[in-house]
């Protein structure tokens, strides 16, 4: 049993020893380090500025991971060697090539919002596989980044200038010594620091993780921390017990076989995307809207079910596509239909000391088709307002089965039973069969007004996802019925 979280920070090991268990990176930084290049704005994930690099074993490399250091916990650094922008310049080296590119292209004015972009892009400079860089890579890769003055045209000059030659600064001649530092730090040892009464625990197994939850069924778990992490920041909740999943080994493991794939519950989103792309192009362009790279990275799918919101992205859709929920309880696991585990807002199927293990997500049969639509305000890092998922297996033009499910229409991610009892049977070239589907809809949910929406709105626009996705599944091309994320050019899987 280790006492100490510890991670690498300009080649030195941290140990923290007794650290308020809900300590944020960014504090860490700022405060105790007074590293104060790395700067906050939104303390809640959404503008970037927090922007840091994780710099962590990944098999054979070191992956660059960008992360949010505002929402994520001190103590999910362990193992990992932290990298701010206080770090990049150096030297003989004077800046390093993104900031000098960002100088030359002009890409700062305020500069408060550069510290961030930076990190996102010193992340990219050294992605591997990367290819040519297009603008739309780097639209992507900086959608968690906001820049309020200088505009991101500049910007994204700046990302192809520096990052579309390869990777060479110091930190790639640091790589062996690096990993060498890190694979020290991995001791496989079960983390619990703190007292019984308070702590951050980071179990190594799943063993572990199922005996010291039942132990504390009071505990909160964390997995990315991109939901918990705002209950630090924004509801100001004192948290006494963290347990972190990020360390139990193979709880992040993802296996795929001819019939479906099955998530580990700390999966990444990043990790998930290539594998949800395959299964269909819609889940793929699904996660490239999810967020942004930096949530992406840390939050995971176990979190995105477990949390139980109405308005996650992936809920409705693994629904639709008939996954399967896998819960542990100390060593015993049980299954349950994903859509049986969501009771009533804020209440799941989950016992105390239970948590989520893995889901199991069935691929397409023959004769199969999937759509799925998110709706929100902003086309990146923006929760749905509306979200619609829809399966059909097809016999000619007859539908022999239906599963539709929505987020952002009822108090949990729900099912649309009469919209599938309305088009099971039916000929999905008659015009009366989208009709009585929306009458379906009508039934299924009585949907309410927020900021987000208003109950008129969400109910028309479900109406339109679900006559859209009869059309597109009918053989209509998606250039006739999308703006952006066409079918006929599908995003390339995104993490
Ligand atoms: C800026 C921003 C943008 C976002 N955009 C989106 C978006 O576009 N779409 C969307 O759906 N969500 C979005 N989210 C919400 C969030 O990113 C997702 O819900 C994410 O999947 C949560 O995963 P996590 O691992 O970070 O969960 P955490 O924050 O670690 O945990 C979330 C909840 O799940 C519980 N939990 C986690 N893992 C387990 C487990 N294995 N077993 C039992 N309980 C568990 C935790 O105790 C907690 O209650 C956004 C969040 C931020 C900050
Ligand atoms: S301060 Fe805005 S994302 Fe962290
Ligand atoms: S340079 Fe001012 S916010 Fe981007």
């Amino acid at each position: 049993m280790r006492r100490q979280i510890q991670f690498l920070r300009r080649g030195a090991i941290v140990r923290l020893e007794d650290a308020p268990p809900t300590l944020t990176l960014l504090d860490y930084l700022r405060l105790d380090e007074r590293a104060m290049g790395t700067k906050e704005g939104c303390a809640e994930g959404d503008c970037g500025a927090c922007t840091v690099v994780l710099r962590r074993l990944a098999g054979e490399r070191l992956a660059y991971t960008p992360v949010n250091a505002c929402i994520v916990l001190a103590g999910q650094a362990d193992g990992s060697e932290v990298i701010t922008v206080d770090d990049l310049a150096g030297g003989q080296d004077g800046l390093h090539p993104v900031q000098q590119a960002m100088v030359d292209l002009h890409g700062s004015q305020c500069g408060f919002c550069t510290p961030g972009f930076v990190m996102a892009l010193f992340a990219l400079f050294h992605a591997p596989g990367r290819g040519a860089l297009t603008r739309d890579t780097v639209n992507d890769w900086i959608a968690g980044n906001l820049c309020r003055c200088t505009g991101y045209r500049p910007i994204v000059d700046a990302a192809i200038a520096a990052c579309g030659v390869a990777a060479r600064d110091r930190f790639t001649d640091q790589e062996g010594d690096i990993a060498r530092a890190l694979a020290a730090l991995d001791d496989g040892a079960d983390l619990f620091s703190g007292t019984a009464e308070r702590f951050f625990a980071a179990p190594a197994s799943i063993e572990a993780l199922g005996a010291l939850y039942i132990q504390h069924p009071d505990a909160v778990l964390v997995a990315g921390a991109t939901d918990v992490g705002l209950w630090v920041t924004k509801q100001m909740r004192d948290l006494r017990k963290i347990i972190w999943l990020g360390r139990v080994k193979g709880l992040d493991a993802i296996a795929a076989t001819a019939d479906g794939v099955t998530f580990g519950a700390t999966a990444t989103h990043a990790a998930a995307a290539p594998h949800l792309s395959a299964i269909d192009p819609d889940l793929g362009e699904l996660l490239r809207r999810f967020a942004s790279k930096q949530v992406r990275n840390m939050g995971t799918i176990g979190g995105n079910i477990a949390n139980g919101s109405p308005i996650g992205d992936t809920p409705p859709a693994l629904i639709a596509l008939g996954a399967t929920l896998i819960l542990q309880r100390g060593g015993a696991t049980r299954e349950l239909p994903l859509e049986d585990f969501f009771v009533a807002y804020g209440r799941q199927q989950r016992e105390a000391g239970e948590f989520v293990r893995a889901v199991r997500v069935p691929r397409l049969g023959s004769g199969e088709a999937f759509r799925c639509y998110k709706i929100s305000k902003r086309f990146d890092q923006d929760i749905s307002a509306v979200m619609g998922a829809f399966r059909l297996r097809l016999e000619g033009s007859r539908i022999a089965a239906a599963r539709i499910a929505f987020g952002g229409m009822a108090a949990t991610p729900k099912r649309a039973r009469a919209a599938e009892s309305a088009l099971a049977g039916a000929d999905l070239a008659d015009p009366a069969t989208a009709a009585a589907a929306c009458e379906g809809l009508a039934l299924d949910f009585a949907p309410m007004t927020d900021q987000r929406a208003s109950a008129f709105y969400r109910m028309r626009v479900a109406k339109a996802l679900l006559r859209k996705a009869l059309i597109e599944i009918g053989g209509a091309a998606t250039t006739t019925t999308r703006v952006v994320g066409r079918r006929e050019t599908a995003h390339a899987a995104t993490s």
